[in-house]
């Protein structure tokens, strides 16, 4: 697949376009900018964060939901927002908000099959958040700033599969039929793949910088110089994720695991074994997580 490919040609432009002209790229909605303030605020109260949710009911029913469901496995019913926040705390409640802007913001037309996507997105958060449980010994870390990565780490295929989806559609096409990784063909015929696209969108959102980090480097996390640690987990759990069948099409070749991740989080293979079961038994109420996502 050439440049010379007919269906291609001009496609480089058309990406230059876009990082160009970043404000035709969604925004985040304002509600959920003023709460990633409130939640990175030290003098924030749940009642703040609640009364922001509350502001939009959608997003209020699926608070409740999300908090009600098998996933968090809170064993009290929860009926209001404020208790939501109390009981899952402020980071989990940014990645809830967050996911469910972002499922929202991108549910126009694609070429990537969104239920697969999704799929593959909170199967990788929900590795993330297990493997940080686990390393939760050796090193403090905030799983559900994993989590959240997790959901994030592949943002830029949406801009990719929305934007171009003619485009995206046969690059896919091609990585599908000659058995490539997907980064690679995006790479060599879009000139950007979709960790850096990704990066523009957490620029554009004033993500966290361990998030925006995470989000370019989960492919390559050896370059990570700083957050180093977020990105070794979201790439060990993407490709958990993978291995799992959880892909973007079935047999979807990807990346090696990168030779010194499991090293740099010190996961031996009895404790990779206990995390990869920890894993596939949570796999079900991932299920739950996103029907109300969607
Ligand atoms: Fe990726
Ligand atoms: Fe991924």
């Amino acid at each position: 697949m050439g440049q010379g490919n007919k269906g291609l040609s001009g496609v480089r432009e058309r990406i230059a376009k876009i990082v160009e002209d970043v404000d035709s790229l969604p925004s985040l909605p304002s509600i959920v900018m003023k709460l990633i303030e409130v939640v990175n605020s030290s003098d924030s109260a749940a009642e703040d964060a609640a009364e922001l949710i509350e502001k939009d009911p959608a997003l209020t029913s699926k608070m409740i939901r999300l908090a009600n469901s098998a996933f968090y496995g809170i064993p009290r019913s929860i009926s209001s927002v404020t208790s939501a926040v109390v009981v899952l705390g402020f980071n989990t409640i940014r990645s809830l908000v967050l996911s469910a802007s972002v499922a929202k913001m991108f549910d126009g037309k694609h070429s990537l099959d969104m239920d697969r996507f999704w799929k593959h997105s909170v199967v990788t958060a929900m590795a993330s958040k297990i493997i940080v449980r686990h390393l939760m010994s050796v090193r403090m870390m905030d799983p559900e700033s994993a989590f959240c990565a997790g959901v994030l780490h592949d943002i830029g295929k949406l801009i990719f599969s929305q934007y171009m989806a003619e485009d995206y559609n046969a690059v896919c096409e091609y990585a599908r039929t000659k058995k490539l990784p997907l980064i690679e063909v995006e790479e060599k015929v879009l000139g950007v793949n979709h960790a850096r696209m990704g990066k523009i969108l957490a620029d554009r959102w004033s993500l966290p910088l361990d998030l925006e980090y995470a989000i370019v480097h989960h492919h390559d996390p050896e370059n990570a110089d700083k957050a180093s640690h977020l990105a070794n987990i979201i790439h060990l759990a993407d490709l958990i994720s993978h291995d799992l069948g959880c892909d973007m099409w079935e047999g979807e070749v990807h990346m090696q695991e990168c030779v010194k991740c499991r090293a740099e989080l010190k996961i031996g293979d009895a404790d990779y074994e206990k995390i990869m079961t920890n894993i596939e038994s949570s796999l079900d109420k991932s299920q739950e997580f996103l029907a109300i996502l969607k």
